[in-house]
């Protein structure tokens, strides 16, 4: 019986939970001892591991968040501390993991595998989706619903109000939560850090649609963007001539109960992850494009940054 760990790194996402369920189910389905990585990278460090079954994942999966803790580990970035990471997992017998987490994360596995020969399946998992390689990145689906909940809750009281309310939501350096919450719920301004924009733009437009009866605007901008959203907001008070308020959505986007979608690619991603491992994919990620799944290497996914789908770009410029 072979020994396998599964660890969170970065940000958390809803998905992570139904995913610890399955990955205990599908190991002991396969006869593989399961162990819990407590608090990422850091636990792995600080030996916060123990082997797990089916009660330590009973009830997870309707959770957002992760059960087992999750971190952003500087120390790992570091030989000493790989090194004692190492004598961790063997101590315990442990020679596979699969990891949740980022480019970032999978580029220390990486180095980790290169050096100590531990074999390693990442599975794409953050609510950015700014990840090369894959189209999917668990817990987008859940991200978006919550930001599209909050907008259709925002709408309500922007239109009560005759106010232009500018939207912030989360993404880093990359647009793509923004932009499919623009497309998806009729928002007036999008902006994000991919797409260059002057607001005089857009000035003459949105006065028109005021005087042919137009009550409140909805502008949804990325985190990531050239500019503060209180200054868009400025904008619209004093260019625009209307009232305005900005509403950060924040981390609420990474939590809450993940949905049927997120618990669907969360069981996939693992069944591909531990098949990989129990079939010489020693170093990959599984990611999901338009030809389903496939593993590709840690290269090809963090050495290119993720570009958005160019249609949907076009639609951008057309509504
Ligand atoms: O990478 C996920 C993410 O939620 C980004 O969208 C955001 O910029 C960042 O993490 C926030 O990080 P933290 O939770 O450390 O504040």
């Amino acid at each position: 019986m072979s020994n396998i760990a599964i660890l969170c790194s970065g940000g958390d996402v809803s998905g992570m939970n139904p995913a610890l369920k399955h990955f205990v189910e599908y190991s002991l389905q396969k006869d593989l001892k399961p162990f819990f990585i407590y608090d990422g990278l850091e636990g792995l460090i600080d030996n916060n591991i123990k082997e797990v079954s089916y009660s330590d994942v009973s009830g997870i999966i309707t959770r957002g968040g992760t059960k087992i803790g999750s971190s952003r580990s500087k120390r790992f970035m570091l030989e000493e501390y790989r090194k004692i990471a190492k004598q961790n997992l063997d101590a315990l017998g442990i020679d596979m993991l699969v990891v949740m987490g980022g480019d970032g994360s999978f580029r220390g596995m990486e180095i980790f595998y290169k050096e100590h020969g531990v074999k390693f399946c990442g599975i794409p998992s953050t609510i950015d989706n700014d990840i090369h390689g894959t189209d999917y990145c668990l817990g987008v689906d859940t991200a978006l619903n919550i930001i599209k909940t909050s907008i259709d809750a925002i709408r309500d009281t922007a239109s009560s109000f005759k106010r232009a309310f500018v939207i912030e939501t989360m993404g880093r350096d990359c647009g793509y939560l923004a932009l499919i919450s623009h497309l998806t719920s009729g928002s007036e301004l999008c902006l994000i850090p991919e797409v260059a924009y002057d607001l005089n733009d857009y000035e003459e437009d949105f006065k028109k649609q005021i005087k042919n009866g137009r009550r409140y605007f909805i502008a949804i901008v990325s985190e990531g963007i050239q500019q503060d959203s209180q200054e868009i907001a400025t904008w619209f008070e004093e260019k625009i001539g209307m009232e305005s308020r900005v509403s950060v959505l924040g981390h609420i986007q990474r939590g809450g109960n993940p949905s049927i979608y997120d618990r669907l690619m969360a069981y996939k991603f693992v069944n591909y992850a531990i098949d990989g491992l129990l079939h010489q994919k020693n170093e990959s990620v599984i990611c999901y494009t338009k030809n389903g799944f496939e593993f590709k290497s840690i290269k090809e996914v963090t050495s290119k940054t993720k570009e958005l789908d160019t249609q949907l770009l076009t639609c951008l410029k057309c509504s």
